[in-house]
């Protein structure tokens, strides 16, 4: 069975690929827009300690025990205890990740399609077919079902192509173009007028705002969000790792990249939108908070590219070139979990496990594009809100209390002889044992009262 399974052929395509799965909307959209909203500097200090002290510990829980038993997350979760209940607790919960992360392909399929809708759009417009260039950005029902459609077959071939021909392959010829986008268009937008402000409200931290319990929650959701935890989607990277890999420090690598990006993304969102101010488009809503989400991306960018003509053209392309293939490394990604699972589970060959699963997620996409208003938030809230904790919550617990001390020690020496005199060794253990629970408990309680 072992040789079957794929193995990323090198680190940097491990970590390009994990961090590829990671970084996606939620970095360049979802972040930027909270930190303005939430105290700026402040926000973004509180991201990066919960980023290092609870998303870290938990990311390094699903890539461990991914790699310690190069399996499925239900297989994984199953293999871990010797109790029979647990085992059947640890299989229910490998598809409870399987459902959620399918959940989560199916709003965010839709999502994909609209930046490629508004990529193709601009070069479409550009040669005078502004009639599909406009239906390419108007909501509509058709829209919706052809872009999701699109974007899921593009996310099937990938995956099709397996680990290392594909997933690999993939994140390694797209992340570098999606980074030096960024980087480019970050540096540009710096130059303009109005770019300062935006950047020093970023920046700048209100610590009043820190001690909000809704801040907390948002920075824990966006670093869960955005580290792709719970699911079995970092489960799975982690079962393709060599033995070879000292996994601490990879999974250092992958969450640096990622809130690295995250950071990154700052620097272009929040200027973008005070230059936008400074050439007179909407930025601010009723209430006087800074309009974020559906309405920053789709209205003040497209009213921002426009006030620049040519420049503004190309800017545009770019800008939802990279927001296309930031959706796409993370969307292949959440498909590789019910894909893993069909191939080693139910013995399916990847090419039938990638079309059963694919067309099921995206008919699932179709029925939220035809139910819009009564679906696309609801899942949203179920797999992200509740699905995605309380998954993460049982991966902890398996981690922390289910695996035998000698056999974890035994993973972590695998390729790091002195591995018990590591402060990973002395610290992680106990934190995914109670740290991690805890306080995810704390603030997922918190936000359902
Ligand atoms: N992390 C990605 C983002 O920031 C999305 C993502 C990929 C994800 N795989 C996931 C989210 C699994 C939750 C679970 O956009």
């Amino acid at each position: 069975m072992a040789a079957q399974r794929g193995e990323f052929r090198s680190r940097l395509g491990f970590i390009l690929a994990a961090a590829g799965s990671a970084v996606g909307l939620g970095n360049i959209w979802g972040f930027p827009t909270q930190a303005a909203s939430n105290g700026g500097g402040a926000f973004l200090f509180t991201y990066l300690v919960l980023a290092f002290a609870l998303a870290y510990p938990a990311l390094m829980a699903e890539l461990l025990i991914g790699r310690h038993t190069h399996r499925n997350m239900s297989q994984a979760l199953g293999a871990l205890p010797h109790h029979n209940g647990l085992k059947r607790i640890g299989m229910l919960t490998g598809i409870g990740g399987l459902v959620t992360a399918s959940l989560i392909l199916s709003f965010y399929g839709i999502v994909a399609g609209w930046m490629m809708g508004f990529a193709t759009s601009y070069p479409l417009a550009a040669i005078g077919l502004t009639q599909s260039a406009d239906w390419l950005i108007t909501f509509s029902t058709p829209r919706n079902l052809t872009l999701t459609g699109v974007f899921m077959a593009l996310t099937m071939s990938v995956v099709m192509g397996g680990v290392e021909d594909g997933i690999e392959r993939w994140s390694r010829r797209l992340m570098p173009i999606l980074i030096a986008t960024l980087v480019v268009l970050s540096l540009y937008v710096l130059t303009l007028d109005g770019a300062m402000k935006g950047l020093s409200i970023y920046l700048r931290p209100d610590f009043s705002k820190i001690l909000s319990g809704d801040l907390l929650i948002d920075a824990l959701g966006s670093a869960f969000f955005s580290l792709s935890l719970g699911v079995g989607t970092m489960l799975i990277y982690g079962s393709y790792l060599s033995d070879n890999e000292h996994v601490p420090s990879v999974g250092a690598q992958v969450a640096l990249l990622d809130v690295g990006i995250a950071v990154l993304a700052g620097f272009l969102i929040l200027p973008a939108m005070y230059v936008a101010d400074v050439r007179g488009v909407a930025i601010f809503n009723a209430a006087g908070g800074l309009l974020s989400e559906d309405t920053l991306i789709f209205s003040v960018l497209p009213a921002l590219f426009d006030t620049m003509d040519t420049v503004g053209l190309w800017l545009a392309t770019a800008f939802f070139v990279l927001m296309s293939i930031a959706a796409l490394t993370s969307s292949i990604s959440m498909l590789e979990v019910p894909v893993a699972y069909l191939i080693e589970r139910h013995g399916l060959s990847r090419r039938r496990a990638t079309l059963l699963a694919g067309t099921s997620i995206g008919a699932f996409s179709g029925l939220i594009a035809l139910n819009f208003e009564r679906l696309f938030g609801l899942v949203i809230t179920i797999s992200t809100r509740y699905g995605q904790p309380l998954l993460g919550i049982v991966v902890c617990l398996f981690a922390g209390w289910l695996w035998q001390r000698d056999a974890l020690l035994a993973e972590l020496k695998k390729n790091d002889a002195a591995a018990e005199q590591r402060w990973f060794w002395k610290i992680w253990p106990l934190y995914v044992k109670w740290v991690c629970p805890v306080i995810i408990s704390v603030i997922l309680v918190r936000s359902i009262l």
